[in-house]
């Protein structure tokens, strides 16, 4: 049953019973009319609880449901009104969560109770709509317009404590809510329900109102690039000043019509699905990981404490798993203590504010120099300097420390994983985590898996990296993985439109545009240019390496730009250097301003080697930059190191800043059509043949020769057509 009714004295239990999370689908939505209409005609029911079963009260709508016709039938708006307008009064026991059109259904109800643990909020706009049963008009009628857009706007979960202070619960409780939920409801028989009739109130509202809505608007629009549906959100919540009701409900519904038809919705829902599916696929060592039960850990260890190996010893902390975090000598772990300490400090700081109680204390971190103190801890995760020899060097002494069945991780950017396995006694247990940075705020880990690495290695890697609240994306193991492979050819096209005519400014405004969090150069500035330098030196790409005549514009025969380098050797590293692709106002400033400096370089290289400049071309700009990225996630899945597109999209929605309203590169691709992006790369590659990475993906060729099917038939289409490469 979708929902169940129970009789507690005189007051009705209705139980919504729809596993795992208690979505609205069409059948509990029917199953909630069927048994509110009873326990309302019952007349020895005085009150009415409505809870949800297995510990959730709701999820929402089910988001399945949005493409059918099922969403047509019994609408969630005409059940809240039938609740609202209930003479007996309705109060919502909130467990586990209430979101979306849960909160929706509970904003009906004429009381909230809400069991400390829980979270409530209207995170519609996550997946490209806005709430549409009420939720615009109800919520600024209960706490006010600007907590309101705070909450619908960001999609917030907001827990307990804090719905508590801002009034959008009654009551939060320790102990069994439906329990408390039904003593209320026991109060309030027969008391006056008008203000608890949300819909009936008016929004709180003063003179300035309309221009903070504009206001908001306009900051919306700067921070969500291009995105949609928080910009409806803020819409629906002005229809709901000094207007009726059912006014704003109205204007709700036209407004959830017109971002369907953006296509927004269907790409942010794909990528919602894509999160959750991510690593369910059998992959191409032929093994399904989560078949198999993954080792608890119980104990870890962080080598290194430098950028990375701070923020994941954070978040094991966090996730309640004692660490043991070592350094190379005693500076480096007293600088290393310090971050991890202050940074544990300030977030315990935050929670305790929001009357919450930090998981993760001081004392859950031990520091250390010797390998020995490793002797009984379950997971290693290195994370020292991106050096082979190095790494080998630490992997050996863990073999030699470790207990034998220790699972032995590096945090590599895209060294071959199997080289360091090679100097293992049990290269099965070795594994990559490539966290991403700042690896205790950012949500995405690449698990690279070697030739040799276990499917219970890599269950343990992949629900390790669940419990410490990321994305975990089974990859294989090629240089760069997937995420820093894809990069590669997208940079260079950059690169390669600053020759042709284009300014740094001019690429970053276009791919900002297209809804990048960071246009590339920002990116490169802030991630600092040194770092491709020494690498592309290293591959005798640049300095004395590069044998005498070869032209300026190639290595190794290919097409090179080598402005990034000439930048370089002036010192031009970027925002810590306070000058690389822009100027900052100082030495690690954040504000990047155009300099007529780079601008005078670049037409001085043009001039020195005979280039007309173009102008400025916005959408030739992203064709190219995107369509490379694009054809190399092709070659990634030719190549069996991302088992679907939906994991290289859901690698780049969570650690690229690409636009999630845009569904991630490959489901863009899916949406451009591959015939228009094989078109484009095609006709580049003819005029160019210097440059390999834009000599159009096989697989590409084969899914436009194939009619370019929609993209959730392009991983059985995958499987067929490189079952013939
Ligand atoms: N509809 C359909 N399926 C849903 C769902 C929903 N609203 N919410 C979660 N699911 C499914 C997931 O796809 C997953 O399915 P699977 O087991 O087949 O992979 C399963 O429920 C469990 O989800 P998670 O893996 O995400 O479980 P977590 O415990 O990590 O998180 C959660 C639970 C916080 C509820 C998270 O799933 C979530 O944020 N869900 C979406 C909430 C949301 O956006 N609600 C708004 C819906 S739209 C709406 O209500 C419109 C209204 O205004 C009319
Ligand atoms: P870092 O230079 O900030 O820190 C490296 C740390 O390792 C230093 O604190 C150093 O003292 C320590 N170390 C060196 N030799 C050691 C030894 N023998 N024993 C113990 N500790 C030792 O480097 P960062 O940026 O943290 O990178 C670490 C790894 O993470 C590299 O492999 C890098 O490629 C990878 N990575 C880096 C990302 C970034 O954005 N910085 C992103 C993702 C991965």
């Amino acid at each position: 049953m979708a929902a169940t009714r129970r009789l507690s004295h005189t007051v009705a239990v209705i139980t919504i019973n729809h596993p795992p999370v208690n979505a609205l689908s069409s059948s509990v939505r029917h199953a909630i009319v069927k048994e509110f209409g009873e326990a309302t005609k019952d007349p020895s029911v005085k009150a009415i609880v409505l809870a949800g079963a297995n510990g959730k009260f709701s999820a929402g709508a089910d988001i399945r449901e949005f493409a059918t016709s099922a969403l047509k039938t019994v609408s969630l708006e005409d059940i809240n009104a039938t609740i609202e307008a209930s003479r007996k009064p309705v109060v919502a026991a909130i467990e586990g969560v209430a979101l979306g059109g849960g909160l929706e259904l509970a904003l009906a109800c004429h009381f909230r109770v809400a069991s400390a643990q829980s979270r409530v909020g209207l995170p519609e706009v996550l997946i490209g709509i806005l709430p549409a049963a009420g939720g615009t008009q109800r919520l600024p009628r209960l706490i006010g317009v600007p907590a309101a857009l705070d909450v619908i706007v960001r999609g917030r979960h907001v827990p307990a404590t804090e719905a508590l202070q801002i009034g959008i619960v009654d009551e939060v409780v320790q102990g069994n809510v439906v329990n408390a939920a039904i003593q209320l409801a026991r109060t309030v028989i027969g008391t006056d329900l008008g203000k608890r009739r949300l819909s009936t109130n008016f929004v709180p509202s003063n003179p300035n109102m309309e221009s903070f809505l504009d206001t908001t608007a306009e900051k919306a629009k700067k921070q969500f690039r291009g995105a949609q549906a928080p910009l409806a959100c803020i819409e629906a919540v002005r229809a709901s000043v000094q207007k009726p009701y059912q006014h704003g409900i109205e204007k709700e519904k036209q407004l959830f019509l017109s971002l369907w038809a953006t296509g927004q919705p269907q790409a942010q829902q794909y990528a919602f699905f894509s999160e959750r599916n991510v690593g369910k696929w059998t992959h191409p060592s032929g093994g399904r990981w989560d078949t198999i039960a993954p080792k608890p850990v119980r104990t870890a260890a962080v080598i290194g404490l430098g950028t990375m190996g701070r923020g994941i010893a954070i978040s094991l902390a966090r996730a309640n798993i004692p660490v043991i975090a070592l350094e190379q000598d005693a500076s480096q772990l007293e600088f290393g203590k310090k971050a991890v300490n202050a940074l544990l400090e300030r977030e315990a700081e935050k929670l305790i504010k929001q009357g919450l109680t930090p998981a993760a204390s001081l004392a859950s971190v031990r520091f250390t120099l010797d390998f020995t103190e490793l002797c009984d801890v379950d997971f290693v995760i290195e994370a020292v300097y991106e050096n082979m020899e190095l790494k080998k060097e630490i992997f050996r002494k863990l073999a030699s420390v470790c207990k034998p069945d220790a699972f032995l991780c590096t945090n590599t950017s895209g060294l071959d994983i199997d080289e360091i396995a090679s100097v293992t006694k049990h290269p099965h247990l070795v594994i990559g985590t490539h966290f991403f940075s700042p690896a205790n705020i950012m949500r995405l880990l690449e698990v690279v898996r070697g030739h040799h690495t276990s499917l219970m290695t890599i269950a343990t890697a992949m629900t390790l990296g669940k419990t410490l609240g990321k994305v975990a994306v089974l990859v294989g193991n090629c240089p760069l993985f997937v995420g820093n492979r894809l990069l590669g050819p997208y940079l260079e096209q950059a690169n390669y439109l600053l020759e042709e005519g284009c300014n740094p400014e001019d690429v970053d405004r276009a791919l900002e545009d297209f809804g990048f969090a960071m246009g590339p150069f920002r990116m490169m500035d802030l991630a600092g240019l040194d770092v491709g330098w020494r690498s592309r030196m290293e591959k005798g790409l640049t300095g004395n390496k590069v044998p005498e005549g070869t032209p300026a514009r190639q290595r190794h025969g290919n097409r090179y730009s080598p402005v990034a380098d000439m930048l370089c050797e002036l010192g031009r590293f970027g925002q810590k250097a306070g000058k690389g692709w822009y100027q900052y106002e100082k030495p690690g400033g954040r504000f990047a301003q155009p300099d007529p400096w780079v601008k005078d370089f670049l037409q001085k290289y043009r001039d020195t080697h005979q280039i007309k400049p173009r102008p400025s071309n916005p959408e030739l700009i992203l064709e190219r930059c995107l369509y490379a990225l694009i054809n190399e996630g092709f070659r990634v899945l030719e190549d069996g190191i991302a088992s679907g597109p939906e994991d290289i999209d859901v690698i780049y929605n969570n650690g690229y800043g690409w636009p999630k309203h845009r569904g991630g590169p490959m489901y863009y691709a899916s949406t451009v059509g591959v015939a228009k992006v094989l078109d484009v790369l095609d006709q580049y590659h003819k005029e160019n043949p210097d440059v390999p990475s834009m000599k159009p993906a096989f697989l590409l060729k084969k899914l436009a020769a194939v009619g370019g099917p929609p993209i959730k038939e392009w991983r059985t289409q995958v499987g067929k057509l490189t079952n013939k490469l």
